[in-house]
């Protein structure tokens, strides 16, 4: 089966353009690379020519997940499993800055691109922010989680059509939710992608790695700075083992910012189900952000 090799680009549609170059550049630490016609502008952070396309809109919300292919043979095995597929035309290319590609909806209707040949560059775009770098490159940009409508129809054409394969799955109860959410990996990074119940928006969250723990709390301590909400107190993952938080981007999605990700190994990989979602953390915060300092007073 011709497969899926990393989680290559993501496009997210936002209200305000303004807002995610901000969020991005001083919160993230990830890079503004080209700006696009017609608004919006792309962002950077290893050897990938574009990992974000941030475009104008009212959506707030994920606009295209891009899935990356070993070849031109390999985009033509997809194609013949997938017949409502279309080619990206050459000017579609020509923007993603890839070789070829592969348009076609998932099961709840978000616009899924496979593509081979992405222009990489000679070295990582270095981060300005970051102490150590983004663990991106050959294991895709990170990760994300998916609301889908019909979460079994989702998860069957995942599997079956894409060939993504079962991590495992968490089932229980947080803080009055029912957390049903299977996570699927293509390459030795634990997942690319996890699926589960659709609340609002398409995606629920997408994730950076790290390499290194510092990176992680100072970009907590960013998020706080530039008043970002926290949603999610820093926690460990029980199946990836993530050290990590989540807060709000100003789409109202969530990111999380991670270290220290488990890898599988599929020689010996063994799908579990959990039956929490943290080990410790990961707690919706009591306390948000601090005041601004005020004349006289420690802040
Ligand atoms: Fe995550």
């Amino acid at each position: 089966m011709s497969q899926i090799l990393q989680l290559g680009y993501l496009g997210f549609e936002v209200s305000s353009l303004d807002a995610w170059r901000g969020f991005a550049e001083r919160t993230l630490g990830v890079s503004v690379g080209t700006e696009l016609d017609g608004g919006g502008f792309t962002l950077r952070m290893d050897r990938y020519p574009q990992r974000f396309f941030i475009e104008p809109g009212p959506l707030d919300d994920a606009s295209v997940i891009g899935w990356q292919v070993a070849d031109l043979a390999a985009l033509d095995a997809f194609a013949a499993k997938l017949p409502e597929s279309t080619r990206g035309t050459p000017a579609e290319c020509a923007k993603r800055k890839v070789s070829a590609l592969l348009k076609f909806d998932d099961p709840s209707g978000v616009p899924t691109e496979l593509f081979c040949g992405p222009e990489l560059a000679a070295a990582p775009e270095p981060s300005p922010l970051l102490v150590s770098r983004f663990l991106a490159d050959d294991v895709g940009l990170g990760h994300i989680v998916i609301g889908a409508d019909d979460p079994k129809r989702s998860i069957a054409f995942y599997r079956d059509v894409l060939g993504f394969r079962l991590s495992d799955e968490i089932r229980c109860q947080y803080f009055g939710y029912d957390v049903d959410i299977a996570f699927f990996h293509v390459n030795r990074r634990h997942h690319s992608l996890a699926i589960g119940r659709r609340d609002r928006k398409r995606i629920h969250h997408f994730m950076l790695e790290v390499a290194s723990m510092d990176d992680v709390g100072l970009c907590f301590d960013r998020a706080l700075k530039s008043r970002v909400p926290i949603s999610q107190t820093l926690g460990q993952h029980p199946n990836d083992r993530m050290f990590s938080f989540y807060a709000v981007t100003p789409s109202a999605f969530q990111f999380e910012f991670g270290y220290g990700g488990r890898e599988v190994n599929d020689a010996d990989w063994q799908p579990t189900t959990y039956d929490r979602i943290s080990e410790w953390g990961h707690h919706p915060p009591i306390v948000f952000a601090p005041r601004e300092p005020r004349e006289g007073k420690r802040p």
